[in-house]
């Protein structure tokens, strides 16, 4: 089985590229990546180091000329990559829509010309914007609420158009928050532990009073191979429901830490609009058999440990 994965060096592509490596044996996975700010050569260097299954290429998704001539016929095609910090969008929202819109379509459109058999698409829950009560589920109408999201709500509208012509296989999936190592210290979590390693004082947003649920990098990675794995096309919401506000979030690893919380939590101004609640409904792959393993909790020592040995990982 060949796999084509863009974004294969950063936090979330790493993950998926280790579940399809182990998970399938005798696949042959072809990881292109930019290798931007967020992304590392050395998360996936244990995989590359496998010459016969792995090769990757440093490129960017929007040249496609680097890679068109690589996956004629390809099993499947995983777009991963994007920019994706919310912050960086309002003050670059050219580069988000050039990536994770006009990037996704030239992936996507190069994908259909190479006669790739299945495409997937890595979208966000953010797509929907806030959810004060209750939960989206898939059939709910995007609702965007800063450039980020809607350049990834964009790129979905225009690959989602192609079932319709083009009858392709398409899957997009829907993720809520993803927490595990390697993720870029800009996000809450190990913008949290980054910080308190350093004995900087932890930054929140406003109130800190925004709710957000988070799915460990591995429990998504195995929803995407479960999708895969059972043929699923469509649109799949991929999440878990346990809620934490951003407050709760840095006053644990504060604990986690023995850090006085009063001492080591600074309020900052908050974006002039910041979804207050995002919530996804996951019925529809729940009912193929998939189900979130990990917490949050149980897994923050591990994490902390992983930061605490890679540190230097990260240009902060
Ligand atoms: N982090 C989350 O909580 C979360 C939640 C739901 C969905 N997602 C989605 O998952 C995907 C991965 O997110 P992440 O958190 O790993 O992001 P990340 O920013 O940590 O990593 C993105 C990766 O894409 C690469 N990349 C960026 N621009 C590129 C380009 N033009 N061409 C090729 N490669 C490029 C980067 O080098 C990096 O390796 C994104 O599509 C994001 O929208 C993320």
């Amino acid at each position: 089985m060949k796999i084509f994965i863009t974004g294969g060096a950063g936090f979330i592509g790493s993950h998926i590229c280790e579940e399809l490596y182990n998970k399938i044996p005798n696949s042959k996975l072809l990881i292109l990546d930019k290798v931007t700010y967020a992304a590392n050569l050395k998360f996936v260097s244990h995989l590359v180091r496998d010459k016969k299954r792995v090769k990757f290429i440093k490129a960017d998704i929007i040249d496609s000329i680097k890679y068109k001539s690589q996956i004629n016929n390809f099993d499947i095609a995983i777009n991963v990559a994007a920019e994706s910090h919310v912050d960086r969008s309002f003050r670059n929202s050219i580069l988000f829509t050039k990536t994770n819109t006009l990037g996704a379509h030239i992936f996507f459109q190069t994908c259909l010309e190479k006669k790739v058999k299945k495409i997937v698409q890595v979208s966000t829950d953010e797509v929907y914007g806030e959810k004060l009560s209750g939960s989206f589920s898939e059939k709910n109408q995007l609702n965007p609420t800063n450039p980020y999201s809607a350049s990834k709500a964009a790129a979905e509208i225009i690959i989602g158009s192609y079932k319709y012509h083009f009858k392709s296989n398409i899957l997009i999936v829907r993720g809520n928050n993803i927490y595990g190592k390697r993720q870029f210290p800009e996000k809450l979590i190990p913008s949290c532990i980054t910080k308190l390693i350093k004995n900087k004082p932890i930054e929140i947003h406003g109130s800190g009073k925004h709710i957000r649920c988070y799915l460990s990098a591995k429990d998504f990675a195995q929803a995407i191979y479960l999708l895969l794995k059972k043929k699923k096309r469509g649109v799949f919401n991929i999440g878990n429901n346990i809620y934490y506000k951003n407050i709760e979030i840095a006053e644990f690893i504060c604990k986690k830490f023995k850090k006085d919380k009063k001492k080591y939590i600074r309020f900052v101004k908050d974006r002039p609009f910041n979804d207050r609640r995002y919530s996804v409904n996951i019925n529809k792959i729940k009912k193929i058999g998939w189900k979130p393993k990990d917490s949050l909790k149980f897994d923050l020592d591990e994490i902390i440990r992983w930061y605490k040995n890679n540190i230097n990982l990260f240009k902060i």
